[in-house]
């Protein structure tokens, strides 16, 4: 049965779907995009030297599979996600680079993990889509052992990340049925209330818990940026199904909207997300 079957979770649908097929044709560009969060990570884990990394969310596994390469043989990084066409296309990857990691294709809110198997678990944008997250990090609690670290990247809110939403602020008059952000929502920005984060991680019981704000460069071609807007994001969404006029008549609207931030041939925009920290402990 189809993992979207098996737990009715809207967010299953959406990245089996459209949103996780556009990902991985766009995941050459899109690892460009998010690479300094990647390498924050790595880092993380290179300090910690931890041996049994969980990658959490983990796409088509870049965040997953540079871990892997910098464990080699002293260990073995691990990632899960909900999307059959993401975790295909990591497998793929793992393959073609010659790297040794462990791909699951699961809902990681539910999924039975073996017990105390993880030192560290990680994620990149990948742990915002939970529709109950209190029981999804109480089971990557017990996939953790006693002295095990999390650190996960999340996006503060659309106000901090105007970058993100300006196409569809631009686009809102064409396109009248796209999806109102509701703040707390499983989504891109259902992390952006800290108090909330630091409530859900200690519910499901870890400690330690730190929650610092970083602004992140981001860059991306210009020569990319209509692919960007009509791909991904709630505007991506909507115009797989509208028709060449309307299509045409959004990134006549739109495109412009992204004037502010297009220098020459780059487009630059600064992410503004939450390094998040915590620890299980055996009292925990
Ligand atoms: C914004 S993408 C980030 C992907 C990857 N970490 C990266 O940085 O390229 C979010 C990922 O979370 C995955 N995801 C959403 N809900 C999930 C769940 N309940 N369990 C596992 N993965 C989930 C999606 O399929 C998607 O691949």
């Amino acid at each position: 049965m189809d993992v979207a079957q098996q737990n009715g979770n809207q967010q299953a649908t959406l990245w089996n779907g459209h949103t996780g097929h556009a990902w991985v044709e766009m995941q050459a560009r899109l690892d460009q995009i998010l690479e300094p969060f990647k390498n924050l990570l790595v880092e993380v884990v290179s300090r910690a030297q931890r041996r049994q990394v969980l990658d959490v969310g983990c796409g088509a596994g870049s965040t997953t599979l540079a871990v892997g390469a910098l464990l080699g043989s002293t260990g073995v990084c691990t990632g899960i996600d909900i999307s059959e066409p993401m975790i295909a296309a990591a497998q793929a990857r793992a393959e073609q680079e010659g790297i040794a990691a462990r791909f699951l294709r699961d809902d990681a809110q539910v999924h039975a993990f073996e017990a105390a198997s993880f030192d560290m678990i990680i994620s990149r944008f990948g742990v915002m889509f939970f529709d109950d997250p209190v029981q999804a990090f109480a089971n990557l609690r017990r996939a953790a052992t006693d002295d095990a670290e999390l650190r996960f990247i999340a996006w503060r809110s659309p106000e901090e990340n105007p970058f993100m939403t300006t196409a569809e602020r631009a686009a809102a008059t064409l396109l009248p049925n796209l999806p109102v952000r509701r703040p707390d929502e499983p989504g891109q920005f259902g992390f952006a209330n800290r108090l909330r984060v630091h409530k859900i991680l200690q519910e499901s019981r870890w400690t330690c818990i730190e929650i610092q704000p970083i602004d992140v460069a981001c860059t991306l071609p210009e020569s990319e940026l209509v692919t960007y807007l009509t791909r991904l994001g709630p505007v991506g969404v909507m115009l797989q199904e509208a028709d060449d006029q309307t299509r045409a008549q959004v990134i006549e609207t739109v495109r412009p909207a992204f004037d502010p931030y297009v220098h020459g041939r780059e487009v630059r925009f600064t992410a503004a997300c939450w390094m998040v920290s915590a620890r299980a402990s055996a009292s925990g």
